[in-house]
């Protein structure tokens, strides 16, 4: 007899403990696969260590009786007619979990004693031995994949999720600004535009009290309105729609007419802008508009956290290969606890309504994103009760 069917016959023709004795039953005995192996007449002649764990069926208790005897809850089902096949028409399958739901009724136990059913992928194959057909089943824990897949599904979930909820807040964000946009701005800037006239005299003089009381509404309403400019730049930016004229602007003539326009701000706070330090003629490569929109918020500020009769310092110098602007004020301070916030949105060292000054907060973060967008920078050194420097740097570069 050949030495493969002698091996194969120590562990058909005996059943009991004598397959597990010999050194072919030890070698499937170490498997990670539940193996086991039907003959012709339908009965079970091999049944490894791991089935009997994972079944909790002896292998004295299945080996010689049929398939059906050992899984009478599988007869009809898929796994049952493909042993049929493979031991018939000597066809081998595959049988996967996801398409499978009836495979073998096995379980694990962990390390608490319960047992969980366990997931499967299940191989079934011909053999043929010495005349005989026999059909080898092997099974596959594949538990831990199944669970990841489950894992990854939920993750795909809810990362699903959280994209709609997303796209929803981004669709009603731009929708609140369009409206902000054309439903205030537009009636707005009207209402602004008739109370100047009222309040200047041009439409008859007015009693001083009705006077004052207009003049009230002209400020609070310019107010609402550079709120709302300031609301559609942040929006601008974070869109990456902010419009960038870049090219090379006359830094000591952007920064004058920054002074002029912010002198009688300045003189509301009784402080003066003192232009300390210039380089005629430098050039920088900047926006205008936006580089005065920067420069316009510095200066207010300093203003702002300036005491009364203090003077803020303007300087311009050369920072390695960039150009230099501070303004420097002898005011306040930035707590240290506020310094790293001080360039997010809405952020205020005192935000409470009974606050001196005005403003949203939005104007350096504005700022920050203008420069960056320029290839520049913006920053500051304070100390509190002394003063502070807000500079920003410019790519210096050849006049136009
Ligand atoms: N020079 C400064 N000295 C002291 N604190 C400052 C100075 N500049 C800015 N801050 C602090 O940073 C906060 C934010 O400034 P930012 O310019 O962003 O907003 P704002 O001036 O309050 O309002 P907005 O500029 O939007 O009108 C200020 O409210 C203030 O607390
Ligand atoms: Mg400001």
């Amino acid at each position: 007899m050949h030495s493969d069917s002698n091996a194969l016959n120590s562990i058909t023709t005996e059943p009991g403990a004598s397959d597990a004795d010999s050194l072919f039953g030890k070698v499937l005995d170490l498997s990670e696969h539940g193996l086991f192996l039907v003959d012709s007449a339908r009965k079970i002649v091999l049944w490894n260590e791991w089935m009997a764990q994972a079944s909790s069926l002896a292998r004295g208790d299945v080996i010689g009786r049929t398939f059906n005897e050992v899984f009478p809850e599988l007869a009809g089902k898929r796994v049952a007619s493909v042993i049929e096949t493979a031991l018939d028409m000597r066809t081998a399958s595959l049988l996967s979990r996801s398409l499978n739901k009836s495979l073998f009724p096995l379980f694990s136990a962990n390390g608490g004693g319960e047992r969980k059913r366990i997931e499967q992928s299940v191989i079934v194959k011909p053999i043929q031995c010495d005349g005989r057909n026999y059909c080898l089943v092997q099974i596959t824990d594949v538990t831990p994949m199944v669970q990841r897949e489950e894992v990854l599904r939920v993750l795909a979930r809810e990362a699903e999720a959280a994209q709609k909820a997303a796209e929803e807040i981004s669709r009603f964000k731009s929708e609140f600004t369009s409206t902000v946009s054309h439903e205030l701005r537009t009636p707005l800037t009207s209402i602004r535009g008739s109370l100047g006239l009222v309040s200047s005299g041009v439409m008859g003089e007015l009693p001083l009290e009705v006077n004052k009381l207009v003049s009230i509404a002209c400020n609070n309403t310019e107010r609402l309105l550079f709120l709302i400019n300031d609301i559609l730049d942040i929006d601008k930016i974070e869109s990456g729609k902010m419009d960038f004229v870049i090219g090379p602007v006359d830094l000591m003539a952007v920064l004058r007419q920054a002074l002029e326009a912010n002198q009688p701000y300045g003189e509301q706070y009784k402080i003066r802008y003192v232009l300390n330090q210039v380089m005629a003629g430098v050039a920088v490569r900047a926006d205008t508009d936006r580089l005065m929109q920067v420069l316009n918020n510095l200066l207010s500020n300093a203003a702002k956290f300036s005491p009364e009769g203090a003077e803020v310092e303007i300087n311009v110098l050369q920072n390695g290969a960039m150009i230099r602007v501070e303004v420097k004020d002898f005011g306040t301070g930035i707590p240290l606890q506020f310094q790293s916030r001080i360039f997010e949105k809405f952020s205020q060292a005192d935000g409470s309504d009974t606050r001196k000054t005005g403003g949203t907060g939005l104007g350096l973060s504005i700022s920050k994103a203008i420069m960056e967008k320029m290839g520049g920078g913006i920053g500051f050194e304070t100390e509190e009760g002394k003063g502070t420097t807000f500079y920003i740097d410019i790519c210096e570069m050849a006049p136009a």
